[in-house]
């Protein structure tokens, strides 16, 4: 392994406390699989297998978003940092970092001071992303950020000078029921100061056939993506499901505007989970829910920012309005 980088890494890492307290896996598995109807968080599917398989989803034809925001990102990236002038840009769930370069090439179009904040809660991988990063943007500054942003952002403490930008990609908002992706909008709005901007992506309603394609591709990573997180359970809390006797499922559910992620039993079974001491059965067609995608029009984006105390500035859409980067000001 090549440690040179991580004993010189040219830039901070800090870690983040939460302010709130986030439950653990055995704690969040005991109170979804255990309840009528079960559910798991889909937080994690990520392990390294899990954001593999994300990363195929993305390739794949049926699922759009990850190709519609990132035209939206390299059409109107120059236009995003022209109005928005940041001297720090926060990015939370940055990931590899890989459509953020676009915003930071065109900061660097601009000739102005920048420092960008990647933020997310695996440390190689921020470690990763920003050496690549501080390489290819000698005229930027970096400072990582390591924790989970779902605990609140209280622990980022962004310097004074301004102007800042924070910026949360993927759709990923819609991962969260509506008090919670409120919640997070808010925090997000306490690290700001009025006239502070808010770039966010939304995956936005359209035919049913389409979204449900877009998470039951053809290839079969979605199906793959989803049973994964059976293998965490096993491997984490020592529980002995068996992927195969499941059925991938995804349904949009039009009343609440969102695709909903199902394990469907193939047959009757009991599963044991040996770190919470408990024999789950589950019967033939007995289903889990693992995922909510919201989608939003319009009006449940307006009316999201403003709950948090955003103003939409600036709605960027494809011409065939299958998603939405949306810039914000704090007000
Ligand atoms: C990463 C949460 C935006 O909801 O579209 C993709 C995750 N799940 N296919 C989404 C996902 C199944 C994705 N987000």
């Amino acid at each position: 392994m090549d440690t040179s980088q991580q004993e010189n890494p040219h830039f901070p890492i800090d870690f983040v406390p939460a302010e709130r307290r986030i439950a653990t896996l055995a704690e969040d598995v005991r109170a979804g699989l255990l309840s009528a109807p079960r559910w798991l968080p889909p937080k994690y599917f990520y392990d390294e297998r899990g954001a593999w398989l994300f990363e195929g989803i993305c390739e794949q034809p049926e699922y759009y978003p990850t190709r519609a925001e990132t035209a939206l990102l390299a059409a109107n990236a120059d236009a995003i940092l022209q109005t928005t002038r940041p001297a720090h840009m926060l990015e939370l769930g940055s990931g590899s970092s890989r459509k953020t370069l676009y915003l930071l090439d065109a900061a660097v179009r601009q000739a102005k001071p920048l420092t960008y904040w990647p933020f997310d809660v695996t440390v190689e991988m921020v470690r990763h992303a920003t050496s690549d990063l501080v390489q290819r943007y000698p005229e930027l500054q970096f400072h990582a950020l390591i924790g989970d942003y779902t605990g609140g952002l209280g622990g980022v403490i962004l310097p004074d000078e301004g102007p800042r930008l924070v910026v949360l990609l993927g759709g990923t908002i819609g991962n969260f029921e509506p008090d919670m992706a409120v919640q997070m909008v808010a925090d997000i709005r306490d690290r700001l100061d009025v006239g502070d901007s808010f770039l966010i992506g939304f995956d936005r309603i359209k035919d049913t056939a389409r979204l449900e394609a877009a998470y039951d591709d053809a290839v079969g990573y979605t199906a793959a993506f989803n049973k994964n997180v059976l293998n965490v359970l096993n491997r984490e809390l020592d529980a002995d499901f068996d992927p195969d006797a499941f059925m991938h499922r995804a349904l949009y559910n039009a009343d609440l505007s969102r695709v909903e992620m199902h394990l469907v039993a193939r047959r009757g079974m009991t599963v044991t989970v040996g770190a919470l001491n408990q024999h789950i059965k589950l019967h033939e067609g007995e289903s889990i829910n693992t995922e909510i995608s919201r989608k939003f029009s319009p009006e449940g984006i307006d009316d999201l920012l403003a709950s948090g105390g955003f103003e939409t500035e600036y709605r960027f859409e494809d011409a065939a309005s299958d998603y939405a980067l949306v810039l914000a000001r704090a007000v």
